[in-house]
């Protein structure tokens, strides 16, 4: 492939909250950009001034009566403006875009979380993306121990009040794990799970490898 044709990419990365996604996605962009790659970062819900707009109304703890569809279509919303805005722009510029959270995370926390079921998340995701999936999907995986500990020293370090995410019970968390693993064993080939256990520099080299062996394969 010419360089002028050379084919953007499109990756996510999906875990629990305090999975530490966040960071890894930082530390991939800087690592990619450092070789040589165009490198757009956005996340979900926010990335669009639009998008970021949704993002107040969906965590202000004072809506704690969204209803769960409300809260479905609101994710859905915000993407559909990413997708317009950023992910198929920059992707047609064969710029590499990396997204904090995507569909998937509505699968996980609405589909699964809520129990608002996974059909109701595909048919909703082809009329919001209009069937623009990741290339690849990077689930960072940690146990809900650690998810939970690090998501509450989070809240209490940076002296922030909790979002209305942050109510949720531990039952809503389990749900919430069950649906990304449920997610990997569906689409084994989209979605890979890295071990979140261990130091970042640690975490991020599987992560690189992960990359790395991805675009051995299809670039
Ligand atoms: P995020 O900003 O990624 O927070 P964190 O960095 O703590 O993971 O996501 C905010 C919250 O929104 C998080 O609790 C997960 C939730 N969420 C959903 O419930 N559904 C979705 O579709 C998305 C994108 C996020």
């Amino acid at each position: 492939m010419s360089m002028t044709t050379r084919r953007g990419l499109f990756l996510t990365f999906e875990g629990l909250d305090g999975c530490g996604k966040t960071t890894q996605m930082r530390m991939l962009a800087e690592r990619l950009r450092a070789a040589g790659d165009t490198v757009i970062e956005t996340a979900e819900p926010g990335g669009t001034d639009i998008g970021g707009a949704i993002r107040r109304i969906l965590l202000d703890p004072a809506n704690h009566h969204l209803s769960p569809t409300a809260e479905m279509l609101l994710y859905f919303a915000a993407r559909a403006q990413n997708v317009d805005e950023i992910v198929t722009p920059a992707t047609a510029r064969g710029e590499i875009v990396l997204c904090d959270r995507w569909t998937d995370s509505t699968w996980a926390y609405q589909g699964y979380g809520r129990a608002l079921g996974v059909d109701v998340i595909r048919t909703l995701d082809r009329i919001a993306c209009r069937g623009r999936q990741p290339d690849l999907t990077l689930w960072i995986d940690v146990d809900l121990e650690t998810s939970l500990g690090r998501a509450k020293s989070r809240n209490v370090q940076e002296d922030s009040a909790d979002t209305r995410m942050d109510d949720q019970s531990r039952a809503f968390y389990e749900r919430v794990l069950q649906g990304y693993q449920a997610l990997e064993a569906e689409e084994p080939g989209r979605v890979v799970r890295v071990d979140g256990r261990g130091d970042l520099e640690t975490v991020a080299g599987r992560v690189w490898q992960v990359f790395h062996d991805y675009r051995e394969l299809h670039v």
